[in-house]
């Protein structure tokens, strides 16, 4: 298993590219499904969710290549509508192959996502979505049954709570069912956005996205992309590296990425006192004092504070003066990085949803395990500014969704080596 082990104390300098989205991509690649033309996808990142979902599409019926830099993929035909429990164990976004499947080929088969390192995640309502757009739910075996062979009807479907990939996989769903659906209280993620935007290039009539009212139109049939549709950048991988060139006391330029998805945080760190300037339309620049101020945050659906932002924040939070109290709405388990940080020698005190961080502490080189994907970020960020080395071990998790990030990080002047 590969370790990074980071010497702390550089401050960085210099530009970072962000990458395409992994969570943008991965719902354009389920969308594969849904036609059997050429679909092609540009700025996909070659992050490992992105393998296991391209080696899950393989497995469906897809062929796909991504030697060059336009991924193309096509289903001429769905030979096993399955996502099996080894995919979808490594990976929940598996279940993203649930609509367009029974959308497609009127049936699909899924293994049920069990526990998950930072919440329950069920899926209740892409299941509750499907029974209303006429498909027929059996769970047995471990596995989840959906089947609708006289295809699906378009309907009117609310969802209890805003989720993020039941909207997409709804959406996908009712591009091929009769009629009309509308979709309430529906996320409105720039993910959601990009994936409306490329079945709408398939022929698909969808209206609303971004908003929390989505219409959809069923067609016939969708086909392939005209041309390559470009993926989103990553606000996530976006947003890690400002809080990079801020903890670290840098001057850093992140390039290629949406300022506006990531005004959340911009507004958060300059309130805490780092200085973040838009240069042109996809540059932002980030500098720091000498001393942060304390900033409470609440995680919150977009464009709230993404969750997904919250362990590298609480990072960020180690180094500021005073107290800041994050509370993390949206999964009830996601502070599995503060007892590594704590390790380190932040003061940080957890209670249920919260957690309280007293700053600024001196941190220090230690070795820590990474348990999900964003808590290895926050730990990455963590260890940047601690003094001596720190040895981080599983970065297989961080491998799901930042694309080289030690050579980026190395290249602005981190101490930073991946060892196996
Ligand atoms: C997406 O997960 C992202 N994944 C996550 O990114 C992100 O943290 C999350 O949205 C929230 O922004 C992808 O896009 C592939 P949800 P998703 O359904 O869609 C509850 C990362 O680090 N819920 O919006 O699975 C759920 O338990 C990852 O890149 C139900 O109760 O999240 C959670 O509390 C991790 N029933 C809340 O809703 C359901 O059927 C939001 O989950 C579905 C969700």
């Amino acid at each position: 298993m590969d370790k990074f082990v980071i010497e702390g104390g550089t401050p960085l300098h210099g530009s970072i590219e962000t990458n395409g989205s992994k969570n943008s991509a991965l719902p354009a690649l389920a969308a594969v499904l849904l036609t059997e033309d050429t679909v092609e996808l540009a700025r996909v990142p070659r992050v490992r969710d992105i393998k296991t979902m391209q080696r899950l599409l393989v497995d469906i019926g897809s062929i796909v290549d991504d030697s060059g830099d336009v991924l193309r993929a096509q289903t001429k035909e769905i030979v096993s509508p399955e996502a099996p429990y080894e995919l979808v164990k490594t990976m929940r976004a598996s279940s993203l192959v649930l609509g367009p499947l029974v959308a497609r080929s009127g049936r699909a088969r899924v293994s049920m996502p069990g526990g998950c390192a930072i919440g329950a995640r069920p899926i209740d309502l892409h299941l509750m979505g499907l029974e209303q757009l006429g498909a027929t739910i059996k769970q047995e075996y471990g596995y989840i049954e959906a089947v609708a062979p006289e295809g699906l009807r378009g309907a009117r479907i609310r969802f209890d709570r805003i989720t993020v990939t039941g909207t997409e996989d709804l959406v996908m769903a009712a591009t091929l069912a009769k009629g009309e659906t509308v979709l309430e209280n529906a996320a409105r993620e720039p993910e959601v956005t990009d994936l409306c935007n490329l079945l709408i290039s398939m022929g698909a009539k969808i209206e609303g996205a971004g908003t929390s009212t989505i219409h959809i139109q069923g067609v016939d049939r969708l086909h392939g992309t005209p041309a390559p549709h470009e993926i989103i950048p990553d606000r996530i991988e976006a947003g890690t590296y400002l809080i990079a060139g801020a903890i670290t006391g840098g001057d850093l330029r992140v390039t290629h990425c949406v300022p506006q998805h990531v005004q959340s945080l911009i507004e958060k760190m300059q309130q805490a006192g780092a200085r973040i300037e838009q240069e042109g339309n996809s540059t932002l620049r980030v500098t720091a004092p000498d001393k942060l101020r304390s900033i409470d945050i609440t995680t919150e659906e977009f464009p709230g504070f993404a969750t997904d932002l919250q362990a590298q924040y609480l990072a960020l939070m180690t180094q500021a003066e005073g107290i800041s109290i994050i509370t993390e709405t949206i999964f009830e388990n996601r502070f599995m990085h503060a007892q590594e940080l704590i390790r380190m020698g932040a003061n940080i005190r957890l209670n249920g949803r919260q957690a309280m961080v007293a700053g600024t502490m001196q941190l220090t080189g230690a070795g820590v395990i990474a348990s999900d994907l964003r808590a290895s970020a926050s730990l990455v960020l963590a260890a940047l500014v601690a003094k001596g080395e720190t040895v981080i071990d599983r970065v297989y998790h961080i491998d799901r969704g930042y694309e080289r990030i030690e050579e980026k990080l190395a290249a602005v002047g981190a101490h930073i080596r991946r060892v196996e």
